[in-house]
């Protein structure tokens, strides 16, 4: 019977069957403002399998495209590789429509499965480097711990070569095309970049890791299908590089400004500091108003920057809370190798230039010049002090730079 979704075409045996979600702006605090995909697979062996699921609202169009290549209730085994809900929101009901014989996740994995969902130990535990038989196919499953979350891994199919690589190397972008190679390189990359800063730049040590892993085993690689986004069947490298790069956290010569402001005068401030910025070296400065910049692309630009210079005005001996927000998520985020340093207006108290550079501090950014601050509105002599905060900061930037080659 025809569906009102079909499986695309992946290889001989293995069929894309996902779902793209248009519609989506916030993906637990990170804008996905191009959407994104939640994409499961279907290996077509003597064993069919499901190699993850979807956002529980997407299981009917997942379903319509399994039956468009084979009945659901021919699936033997299903393969969690991760168990966040945008992967496993719906497997409890997928598993009581297809009956599978086996579900296999990680150890950890059957652990959050059971406390997401109470299946009462239907799920199998499978170890790191073990291999599952499909009949006339293998899948072998390596641990990514913490890529994204403890019960991470991802499984290889031998002979098709297909690397599931769940989060790994993927990207928040809804799309008609399935493929890499089919959408624009610096969409890739930019979608690219801000999926690794916001999702993944905490785990930075563990990337570098687990991609030396990945790569001390010597798989013949032929793609690489993430739950995420496109699938990569040529230039695998492209991608594997960027990511073994950004897990470094180099310091480039980029700055970001980011700040907030009450009534304007913080905003001055911050155009100074960014002139003062590329006079002292920056490369390039990033300026970033946050009643109009997302925190999400605040770490993006700063995933290959290195500097921060925060802004805020005080509001009731505090931060502005846009600035808090940032801040709160940065720290989380744990960039390093950054410069940076801090400015502000007020009118009477002025506490938010100190609030900022305790917590700068606290995320390890190496405060190279005292904070400035300029009562109710900057005179000539308040502007001419953040352009000179923003020469010393492009200064140590350069210096870090030409030092880390
Ligand atoms: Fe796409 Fe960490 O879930």
């Amino acid at each position: 019977m025809s569906q009102p979704f079909e499986a695309v075409k992946v290889s001989d045996r293995v069929w894309w069957v996902g779902a793209v979600d248009w519609g989506i702006r916030d993906f637990h605090g990170y804008a996905t403002s191009r959407g994104t995909t939640y994409n499961a697979y279907l290996v077509l062996a003597d064993k069919v399998t499901l190699i993850d699921t979807v956002k529980a609202p997407f299981m009917d169009e997942m379903m319509s495209r399994i039956a468009s290549v084979v009945e659901p209730a021919r699936i033997d085994y299903i393969i969690s590789n991760h168990s966040e809900m945008d992967h496993t929101g719906c497997l409890p009901q997928v598993m009581a429509a297809a009956g599978p014989e086996k579900v296999f996740a990680s150890k950890n994995g059957v652990e959050a499965l059971e406390a997401h969902f109470r299946l009462g130990g239907r799920v199998t535990a499978v170890a790191d480097g073990e291999t599952v038989s499909l009949g006339d196919a293998r899948v072998t499953f390596v641990e990514t711990r913490m890529l994204h979350w403890p019960d991470s891994m991802v499984s290889y199919l031998s002979g098709d070569g297909i690397l599931f690589s769940q989060d790994g190397f993927g990207m928040h972008l809804a799309s008609t095309e399935r493929f890499a190679d089919a959408i624009p390189r610096d969409v890739l990359r930019h979608e690219a970049a801000k999926y690794y800063a916001n999702i993944l730049l905490p785990f930075s040590p563990l990337v570098t890791k687990t991609v030396a892993k990945l790569k001390g085993l010597n798989l013949p690689l032929a793609m690489i299908a993430p739950d995420h986004g496109p699938i990569y069947r040529e230039d695998l490298g492209w991608i594997i590089d960027l990511w073994a790069e950004w897990a470094q956290q180099r310091p480039a010569g980029k700055a970001v400004v980011a700040f907030d402001t009450m009534w304007g005068s913080t905003d001055a401030m911050a155009r100074a500091v960014a002139e003062g910025l590329l006079a002292g070296g920056a490369e390039s400065v990033k300026v970033m108003p946050l009643a109009s910049c997302h925190r999400s692309d605040v770490a993006t630009e700063l995933l290959e920057a290195g500097a921060l210079v925060v802004g805020s005005p005080t509001i009731n001996n505090q931060m502005f809370p846009t600035v808090a927000d940032l801040l709160v998520y940065l720290e989380g985020l744990k960039p390093r190798n950054l410069v940076g340093a801090t400015f502000g207006s007020y009118g009477w108290s002025g506490e938010a230039v100190a609030k900022i550079e305790e917590w700068l501090g606290r995320m390890k950014v190496d405060l190279v010049a005292e904070g400035v601050k300029a009562r109710y509105v900057p005179d000539a002599e308040a502007l001419a002090a953040c352009r000179t905060l923003g020469q010393t900061v492009g200064r140590a930037l350069g210096e870090r730079c030409a030092a880390s080659g």
